[in-house]
């Protein structure tokens, strides 16, 4: 399985933090946030890698992250001109991928879970992985039956179904490209990862497994400075 670091986007909800810096580069108590989702990958065993961010960002992040040597793993780089939506930054890694399945994560996404298990066994379809959040509308949320399987999934609904946020680390078998290819922009002009879970659910091939542990976006000032409390708590445990 091949790696996805989805790093673009332009960061509006972290200015003036992210005017000249990648959100993904920003401290996180006493490393780059970058490295945590970068770890959630290598922990599974992922070390073949490409890195995805913008034309204005794109130097700083390979100026970091390097050839992967430092981390044991192997970076590759492709710029994502515009920021049209994380469907489009996972679409540009098709070449990479060449035919194997993907794990892509987003750039500012700390799981305190070990995903690897999931990862590792994963053979077909799609597998998403989901949190109880209290504040479901943020995120794409998925409706679960009692057996948990997953029977809708929506991004950003305004009246949400559930309370499971469908977090950042989506794992797709090959067909993923062909599925970005054909998709439209959402309302919001974007092409919607959303949308490419919602394909596998409709295929009955979409997998879910529920974060027991914390998970947070540091997509904002409030889970940024969150997320640099808890690693600082969990470095501090004996
Ligand atoms: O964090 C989980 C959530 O991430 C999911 O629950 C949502 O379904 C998903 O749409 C996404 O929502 P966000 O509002 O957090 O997405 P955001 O625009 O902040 O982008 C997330 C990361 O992806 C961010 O680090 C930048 C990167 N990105 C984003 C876009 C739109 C790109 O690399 N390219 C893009 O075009």
């Amino acid at each position: 399985m091949k790696g996805v670091l989805i790093c673009g986007g332009s960061g509006t909800r972290l200015r003036p933090l992210t005017e000249i810096t990648n959100k993904s580069l920003l401290p996180v108590y006493d490393r780059p946030l970058i490295e945590y989702p970068l770890g959630t990958l290598t922990r599974a065993g992922i070390t073949d890698i490409v890195v995805i961010s913008g034309n204005e960002h794109i130097d700083q992040m390979a100026s970091y992250l390097g050839s992967g040597e430092r981390f044991g793993c192997k970076f590759t780089y492709r710029v994502q001109d515009k920021p049209q939506g994380i469907a489009q930054a996972l679409g540009m890694a098709e070449e990479f991928a060449e035919g194997h399945s993907v794990c892509a994560i987003l750039g500012d996404n700390i799981y305190f879970d070990d995903l690897a298990p999931a990862i590792r066994s994963f053979k077909s379809g799609g597998h998403v992985f989901l949190k109880e959040v209290p504040d479901a509308e943020r995120f794409g949320v998925a409706e679960v039956d009692a057996k948990g399987r997953v029977i809708s999934i929506e991004e950003k609904p305004k009246k949400p179904k559930s309370k499971f946020a469908v977090t950042g680390c989506y794992v797709y078998d090959k067909n993923c490209f062909e599925i970005i290819r054909n998709l439209k922009p959402s309302a919001r002009g974007e092409f919607e990862i959303t949308d490419v879970s919602r394909w596998y659910l409709e295929k009955g091939e979409l997998a879910a497994s529920v974060l027991k542990d914390e998970w947070i976006d540091a997509g904002t000032f409030e889970s940024l400075f969150k997320a640099a409390q808890m690693v600082r708590a969990r470095q501090a445990k004996p």
